[in-house]
């Protein structure tokens, strides 16, 4: 079977706001990124996503776009961005863009002429509808609290936005709208970069009218359309933003034949941690046998007709070694663990921005210090509703998009090399001895396990090819699977927990040569496993 290079690959999401500044404006920016691709390709990844750089009035930090075709002043210049594209490239790294077209800014030239009145020939490009009983026009809802419509005095009809209110959703009804983004995407892809993350794209196939936001009938359609006016022909990766998704639809998105995605991110693992058909702030612990059957479904039914994504966080959740592992006695530990379990299962991993040296959550005090629209509104919704302070800031320090977007932490000088100036977001107190720098000069830190697991999956193709299957699927905190690839097997598993297992996996027979561990374990009976605090290792079984 041919692979493609993606399949290979592994992804590292930039969060350009919070990665490296260069100008002292206390805001990241491209200049920063180039200064930082050595590093980068020492980490040894093959792409960069980078969340959005464009124009942007940053009502949701870049994702309310007013010029695709444009670079945000914080961030640099067009020259920037050419620049960073093509030193990135000298290093086999590639730029996968982020492609946010499920809406634009309120300030995007379009949306600014359509709502000079029902007869602007923009005006179609958007979604708009008559009040009903005086109101809104039904009870869809936007992610970041309150009703999806907001009246347009001006005209007395109501636009809808999924998002902020400055975040009008396009009506991808119109070919004209869909004409735009295809052009707009073979600018970019004429430039040479390396693909495109779609955000939040199971939703461009919206039937507002009858409440369906994701799975539209018409999505697939839209999807196929875009391949073909854009992406057919060219060497690139997609990976869909798709909250929806199930295994099935997957296929419909990921299977190669029908000419759509490369992959999509699916949520599912996360989602466990949310009450069923609520919001992401009604909130459950997580049940770790059912979080293993959700990986595990995903690793068995996602094989020959589609592709994985893998990630545990991103620049909207809040960073995996605070959320499942344990920041404070066994961050090492469990960064590394959480880094094991998931570069040894089949798809394409993904690495948020200072995962790989175990940053953690940022712990907010007030309300005050709160950055996020998403954070903030559901805030004030919720106090007016009567939830108490205490609670709200439970549920923003637990869930809040503010912890993953941090700056890096590249040493331990004030503002942690972020930047000279006042950051944009503070640094995290904890940057004084978690740091990059820190990192590359301990040959034991959680960078160089992330390193090595980038490596072992260029050189093995069972890692990116294998079957999988699971081990002790009621255990309650061990993570054990199988991977299979002609005749050869390696045996991964992870005490997802700061209590000591014992466990036997004679199943699987007998053990070979350890290949990862993250307590320098040399060898492993497999009758009788004892597991340390967030102790995990792969190995190879005869
Ligand atoms: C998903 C993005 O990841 C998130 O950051 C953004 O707020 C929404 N889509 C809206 O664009």
């Amino acid at each position: 079977m041919m692979m493609k290079w993606w399949q290979n690959a592994v992804v590292y999401q930039i969060y350009p706001r919070s990665f490296q500044d260069s100008n002292g404006d206390g805001i990241g920016d491209i200049q920063g990124i180039i200064s930082r691709l050595d590093y980068l390709q020492e980490l040894g990844i093959d792409a960069v996503w980078l969340s959005p750089v464009y124009a942007s009035p940053n009502d949701d930090n870049g994702y309310d776009i007013s010029n695709y075709q444009a670079i945000h002043p914080d961030y640099g210049t067009m020259a920037d961005m050419d620049e960073l594209i093509e030193k990135a490239r000298d290093r086999n790294i590639r730029i996968v863009m982020d492609l946010v077209v499920n809406h634009t800014s309120d300030e995007h030239q379009w949306f600014i002429e359509a709502k000079k009145g029902k007869d602007s020939p923009y005006r179609d490009y958007y979604i708009w509808r008559d009040p009903v009983a005086g109101g809104v026009p039904n009870n869809l809802t936007s992610a970041f609290s309150g009703s999806a419509w907001t009246l347009d005095e001006n005209s007395g009809q109501y636009y809808l936005h999924l998002f902020s209110s400055k975040q009008p959703d396009l009506n991808w009804e119109n070919e004209q709208v869909r004409r735009e983004v295809y052009d707009m995407m073979n600018f970019w892809l004429d430039k040479g970069i390396g693909g495109f993350r779609m955000d939040v794209i199971d939703l461009i196939g919206k039937v507002p009218d009858k409440e369906i936001t994701a799975d539209g009938p018409k999505l697939h359609d839209y999807i196929q359309e875009m391949h073909q006016e854009t992406l057919k022909g060219r060497d690139v990766m997609t990976v869909g933003e798709t909250w929806s998704a199930t295994p099935e639809t997957a296929r419909l998105y990921s299977h190669p034949d029908r000419e759509e995605l490369s992959m999509i991110f699916q949520f599912e693992h996360i989602l466990l941690e949310e009450e069923p058909d609520k919001s992401k702030w009604d909130i459950k612990d997580l049940d770790l046998v059912e979080w293993k059957k959700v990986l595990t479904k995903w690793q068995v039914e996602l094989t020959a007709d589609g592709w994985n994504s893998l990630f545990w966080n991103n620049h909207d959740t809040p960073r995996v070694v605070s959320r499942w592992g344990n920041d404070t006695t066994y961050r090492k530990e469990s960064a590394k663990l959480f880094a094991i379990l998931l570069h040894h299962m089949r798809g394409t991993p993904y690495i948020f921005q200072g995962e790989e040296i175990g940053m953690t959550n940022r712990v907010i005090q007030s309300v005050d210090e709160v950055d996020d629209i998403e954070s903030r509104n559901m805030y004030y919704e919720r106090l007016e509703k009567g939830y108490s302070e205490e609670e709200l800031l439970h549920l923003i320090n637990v869930r809040g998009r503010d912890n993953a977007r941090t700056p890096i932490q590249w040493d331990d000088s004030k503002h942690a090399g972020f930047t000279e100036e006042t950051p944009w977001l503070p640094v995290q107190p904890n940057h004084v001895e978690v740091n990059v720098k820190q990192a590359l000069e301990d040959k034991e830190s959680v960078f160089y396990t992330y390193q090595k697991l980038i490596r072992l999956r260029k050189e093995n193709p069972i890692l990116v090819r294998g079957d999988f299957k699971l081990l002790l699927p009621a255990h309650p905190t061990v993570f054990a699977y199988e991977r299979q690839f002609e005749g050869e097997r390696w045996l991964v598993c992870g005490n997802i927990s700061s209590e000591p297992q014992e466990i036997s996996l004679s199943e699987s027979g007998e053990a070979d040569v350890m290949i990862v561990s993250n307590y320098s374990r040399a060898a492993v009976d497999l009758k009788a496993i004892q597991l340390k605090p967030y102790e995990a290792f792969s190995i190879k079984l005869k």
